[in-house]
């Protein structure tokens, strides 16, 4: 889909929809006003007749009226003035393109841009029609033999009363990317285990290097034996598809400025190895490469919108499969931090492909670290699929990606990582052991992970539940794409005062 930014009156508007929003009881907002005196009042003769209340959510799409040039209006609800917030505002935009693609329209007009949200600029409202609309517009169609039917929308422009300036038509282009960004973590995120292999997340990191300015590095295991990368190695014992340790470096600003590094869980398939998973869902096991997926995504945004700042991504990917080479609860390997683990349960093996990651992620003199995985099921049932869980060894961090979290629509919930918890990763025999019992399961994981990652500040996002939906609606979403990307736009937002 192309969008579009410019200043405009919806009556003079050559479009095949014009979308206008209507609060409740029948208020015009102000570019339906215009319309409304252009076409001989007939939006208020509608309303006075009762067709069309205002209630949130609701829509009233009309033909031609006599007066402007448009072929169609599609009027929103948009409910009380004073409720108008962010969560009503992405109601509103999910209606209308649900609205408008069950139309022909192979374009539309938007005019939603000046309503005033609560708590929310016009950057925000710009940046979040351009999500919505990408996102209405997503077919996981990629292996059906008869591709599903193409949505006809393919020009999007976004009306508004003043004539953009520079930072709105910034925030276009930067969800673009965004989008861009979301898209790819999307199709990787669904392809099958049998497709999305760690050679073939390799090759999508050398392809996205052709593509941008970007560079990438595949290591072997035979490098990560060098690298006494054994942790790590221990994974992909079982599996026949060979590990990869793949690098992305995005330098878009002066080499000596640190970069923000962000490693992402590639297990594109975990079956949980010796310690086998049950049978039930397993297939949505081919989503434990979303971390990795949403690293991709990331990088991709950020080379698109040519952030000015340097930003590495770090993979790690195997697979997780039982094997008469696979690993055995009871094993004990060396870690290229060098500790010890006793490894009691071969299907807690994210934290174990992380720890030589985020020990390798040392070697870029990183300013910050991220790493994100599909991390604990535990993660699910504390958090559902609203906000993924946020663990950090600094604060101000923590709280930067809270703020980019709920800024971006894709919100993180911060768990603690105290000490008190370490313990539970006590081993008789080795530094530590892979799993801290039952109990505060996504807590001791990223206990785990903290033990590697002293050097730098870090923080760990578990996106378990936030990285796909299962059920009818079962897909990717793409995050936590639109919360790293704004993140690092803020970073370099700051950087600049
Ligand atoms: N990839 C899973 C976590 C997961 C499970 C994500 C379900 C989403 C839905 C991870 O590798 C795993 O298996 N974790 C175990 C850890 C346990 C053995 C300590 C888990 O959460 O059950
Ligand atoms: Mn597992
Ligand atoms: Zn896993």
């Amino acid at each position: 889909m192309e969008f579009s930014i410019k200043q405009s009156s919806p009556e003079q508007q050559h479009s095949a929809c014009v979308v206008l929003g209507v609060y409740q009881d029948g208020i015009l907002s102000p570019a339906a006003q215009t319309f409304d005196h252009a076409t001989a009042r007939q939006l208020s003769k509608l309303i006075a007749s009762g067709d069309l209340t205002g209630k949130a959510g609701s829509v009233l799409m009309l033909p031609t009226p006599n007066g402007a040039p448009a072929e169609r209006v599609l009027l929103v609800g948009l409910g009380a003035p004073d409720e108008l917030g962010a969560k009503q505002f992405l109601d509103v935009l999910r209606a209308t393109f649900a609205a408008l693609h069950k139309t022909p329209c192979k374009n539309a007009a938007l005019y939603l841009t000046d309503l005033a949200v609560k708590e929310r600029d016009t950057n925000w409202k710009i940046s979040q029609i351009v999500m919505a609309g990408s996102d209405s517009i997503y077919r996981s169609d990629q292996l059906k033999s008869k591709p599903a039917d193409k949505p006809l929308l393919k020009k999007l422009t976004l009306g508004c009363a003043k004539k953009p300036d520079s930072a709105a038509k910034t925030a276009l282009l930067q969800a673009v990317a965004t989008a861009h960004g979301v898209k790819l973590a999307k199709e990787l995120g669904n392809l099958p285990g049998n497709i999305c292999t760690p050679s073939y997340l390799a090759e999508q990191a050398l392809a996205l290097a052709e593509k941008y300015p970007l560079k990438a590095t595949v290591l072997e295991e035979k490098d990560m034996e060098k690298l006494g990368m054994h942790s790590l190695l221990s994974v992909s014992r079982g599996s026949r598809q060979p590990a990869k340790l793949i690098t992305l470096e995005y330098r878009g600003t002066n080499k000596k400025q640190k970069p923000v590094v962000l490693v992402g869980k590639g297990l594109t398939f975990d079956s949980g190895g010796i310690s086998l998973k049950p049978g039930a869902s397993m297939d949505e096991m081919k989503y434990d490469m979303c971390g990795a997926a949403s690293v991709l995504g990331t990088l991709q945004a950020v080379a698109e919108m040519g952030l000015e700042m340097n930003v590495i991504g770090i993979i790690p990917s195997s697979e997780n499969m039982p094997d008469g080479a696979a690993c055995k609860p009871g094993d004990i390997v060396t870690s290229m931090a060098g500790l010890t683990i006793e490894i009691l349960n071969t299907d807690a093996e994210g934290r174990l492909i992380l720890c030589d990651a985020l020990t390798y992620a040392a070697r870029f003199e990183p300013d910050t670290v991220v790493d994100i995985a599909t991390l604990t099921g535990a993660c699910v049932i504390a958090l559902g699929g609203v906000a993924s869980g946020l663990f950090s060894n600094q604060q101000p961090l923590a709280s930067e990606l809270l703020e980019a979290g709920d800024y971006a629509g894709d919100r993180v919930w911060q768990l603690p990582l105290w000490d008190e918890y370490q313990p539970q990763l006590d081993s008789n025999f080795a530094d530590l052991q892979n799993i801290g019992g039952r109990e505060a399961g996504s807590i001791t994981a990223a206990c785990f992970l903290s033990r590697f990652t002293k050097d730098y500040r870090w923080a760990h996002l578990d996106i378990a539940g936030t990285a796909w939906k299962s059920g009818k609606d079962k897909g990717a979403t793409g995050r936590p794409v639109p919360l790293l990307t704004q993140y690092l736009i803020r970073r370099t937002q700051a950087a600049a005062q």
